[in-house]
């Protein structure tokens, strides 16, 4: 062991030196090393958090009798035992703000529980929750006005009075509203929209009208580089800091819902527990995969207490109802494997006995909730077909086999695509059925239209004395992954506008992140390749990047780095690095395109914090996808 330097800082603590100096370095360079986890870990989302929201079943039509109708249901059901604990009241509750002291004021005529002695409170509400073993979770927006003022055709639900008296979002009272919700009326959860933020621009319909007042734009759905990112920013994180104060227990979840505008599918993961990716599910299948492809590449982007969020379920609607059993299950499937949040969007009063048994399948709600945190990876992506595998803690793996389309499909399922030995006995359970299919190498498998096969894989694993990273993404962080000019990923499917039919020319690639760090592919979906040889394992990333990797008790990082065979750049050098709690453990020459791989390998026993950095002088860092190879954590401390 190296022996540290310390601080004494009026007796109180030591603080090794090179942290000190690692996060002084970081303020200047976000490539140094700061031996600490970035992400977001506030709040209580160890695993994605389960639950029950109102306006999938809704809209802004709510009531008390409806809400605690469905929170009844999940009590008597046995899902609430099976995990759903959250039950959020969605946007329509508010009917004003009072003018000038600004307390926020519940609809009377709607939660008639929160007329307390001439005062209006959601304390009655949220003690009746909480009674029955539940969280309570709220609504509000990042601007003045809600979505639904925004969006409404019809003002029966809306808020009441003047202008300002309708002003009912976060914007301009931030420390007022999140003390009413948290230190007064006891709830544990808010979700926080964004219509405010971007549809009350001076010229929109609303603001001309007289009704609403003009707050410039700084959130624009359809363009990134329309949208003033800094700003959201600075207002989620005066939202935490009141949080923070409010719940100084740590017993809140922090929502954030602007549907993967403004960059957020990059930078949602250091500011809050969960994360919209995308606009808002819809119940239609079309919808379902735009939704679903807006976080199945983002499995580096969401970890333990900072999760993506391809929005809620909408099982028991639509092509989701008792009719569509089929593409129900895959639903709650696939966003199980996502570790999405599983929040229920049905009125469960009277939501089917075959629906219920889908949200309540215990095999797979484990899968979603598993500790090690890891979403799954996509092991095979073409045609209408995804195979997504997940590395669950037990060292079993989840996967999914994806029908998109609308004819049957034959699979072969390779003991490589879970990173199985083909030489050692396999067997899958099938989720919904329990059978047994064992197997060696390979086999094949049926998929039924729109079906998601869901099983749990038990093999040999290839790297038997370890985890690849790629297998373990909820340990790895993209900190800084190199994206210097957010561009939309243009592979997301675009299901159309529901509002404009197939006018127009329909949806456009919106979501930044193309070019983000991914598990087992270059940043652009091509496969690892450095100087001609492959690598099915690894991280691509592109130059000018540090990932954080947690490590759980390894001691031996190991790794082939260089330059994608893919990079356009093909004259800059690439200089690989990694740290071990803030120190440098091993760093590669300066490697250009073409040159062959070079094995780094770190001896990480006792490490907690690795950093993998890729540090080059060229700008466009765009042009220079890298690859760590094979990367692994193992569990022997000698190298190969
Ligand atoms: C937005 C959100 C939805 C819902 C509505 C409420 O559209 O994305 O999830 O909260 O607002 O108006």
């Amino acid at each position: 062991m190296q022996k540290q330097t310390t601080l004494r800082r009026r007796g109180l603590a030591l603080i090794p030196l090179c942290l000190v100096a690692a996060s002084l370095h970081a303020a200047t360079d976000p490539l140094a090393p700061t031996a600490r986890w970035s992400a977001y870990t506030a709040g209580r989302a160890a695993t994605p958090p389960m639950g029950w929201s109102s306006w999938n079943a809704f809209g802004t039509d709510i009531d008390e009798a409806k809400i605690l109708g469905s929170a009844q249901r999940i009590v008597d059901s046995g899902l609430a035992a099976k995990g759903y604990r959250y039950v959020n009241i969605d946007d329509g509750w508010t009917i004003r703000r009072q003018i000038p002291e600004g307390n926020l004021v519940i609809r009377a005529d709607r939660f008639p529980s929160s007329v307390t002695g001439g005062a209006s409170s959601f304390r009655p509400f949220t003690d009746k929750l909480h009674a029955m073993g539940l969280k309570a979770g709220i609504y509000s927006d990042l601007g003045r006005n809600t979505c639904s003022q925004a969006y409404s055709s019809d003002s029966t639900d809306l808020p009441k009075g003047s202008v300002l008296e309708r002003e009912v979002g976060l914007y301009g009272h931030i420390d007022q509203d999140i003390a009413l919700y948290f230190a007064d009326w006891g709830f544990d959860f808010i979700k926080v929209d964004g219509c405010g933020l971007r549809a009350y621009g001076a010229t929109s319909a609303k603001v001309r009208s007289g009704q609403y007042r003009a707050l410039a734009p700084v959130l624009d759905l359809e363009s990134v580089g329309r949208s003033d990112i800094p700003a959201v920013q600075a207002e989620f994180a005066q939202i935490n800091a009141a949080l923070l104060r409010n719940k100084p227990d740590g017993d809140f979840l922090l929502s954030l819902c602007i549907w993967g505008a403004a960059d957020v599918r990059a930078w949602g993961k250091n500011v809050g527990n969960i994360s919209r990716t995308s606009d808002d599910i819809r119940p239609s299948w079309a919808r379902l995969l735009s939704n679903f492809d807006s976080a199945a590449k983002r499995e580096l982007y969401g970890h333990p207490g900072s999760w993506n969020d391809p929005d809620m379920l909408y099982i028991g609607k639509g092509d989701f109802d008792a009719d569509h059993l089929v593409e129900a299950k895959s639903h709650f499937a696939l966003w199980a494997m996502l570790n999405s949040p599983l929040m229920m969007g049905a009125d469960l009063r009277s939501m089917p006995q075959a629906l219920m048994d889908i949200v309540g399948n215990p095999d797979i709600i484990a899968l979603n909730q598993d500790p090690a945190g890891n979403q799954a990876t996509l092991a095979y992506d073409a045609d209408d077909l995804e195979i997504l595998v997940k590395q669950l803690a037990s060292g079993q793996k989840a996967v999914a086999i994806f029908n998109r389309g609308l004819a049957p499909i034959d699979v072969d399922l390779t003991a490589e695509q879970l990173k199985f030995r083909k030489d050692a006995p396999i067997t899958l359970t099938d989720l919904w059925t329990k059978a047994e299919t064992p197997f060696t190498n390979e086999t094949k498998l049926r998929v039924a239209p729109r079906e998601t096969l869901i099983l749990r894989a038990q093999g040999a694993r290839v790297l038997a004395q370890g985890l690849y990273l790629s297998e373990q993404p909820g340990s790895v962080n993209p900190a800084v992954d190199g994206v210097t000019a957010p561009q939309a990923d243009p592979t997301i499917f675009r299901s159309s506008f529901a509002w404009s039919g197939t006018k127009g020319a329909g949806e456009r690639p919106m979501y930044a992140g193309w070019g983000g760090a991914r598990a087992d592919s270059t940043p652009y979906g091509q496969t690892l390749r450095i100087a001609g040889t492959a690598y099915a394992a690894g991280i691509g990333i592109l130059a000018n990047s540090r990932l954080e990797v947690s490590n759980h008790g390894y001691r031996r990082l190991s790794t082939q780095v260089g330059v994608d065979d893919s990079a356009l750049d093909r004259t800059h050098g690439v200089t690989f690095m990694i740290y071990g709690d803030g120190k440098l453990l091993a760093k590669s020459k300066s490697l250009r395109w073409g040159q062959p791989a070079q094995a780094l390998s770190a001896d990480v026993g006792g490490v907690k914090l690795i950093e993998l950095v890729a540090r080059s002088a060229a700008r466009g860092n765009e042009q220079l996808p890298v690859s760590w190879g094979d990367a692994a954590l193992l569990t022997s401390a000698r190298p190969d």
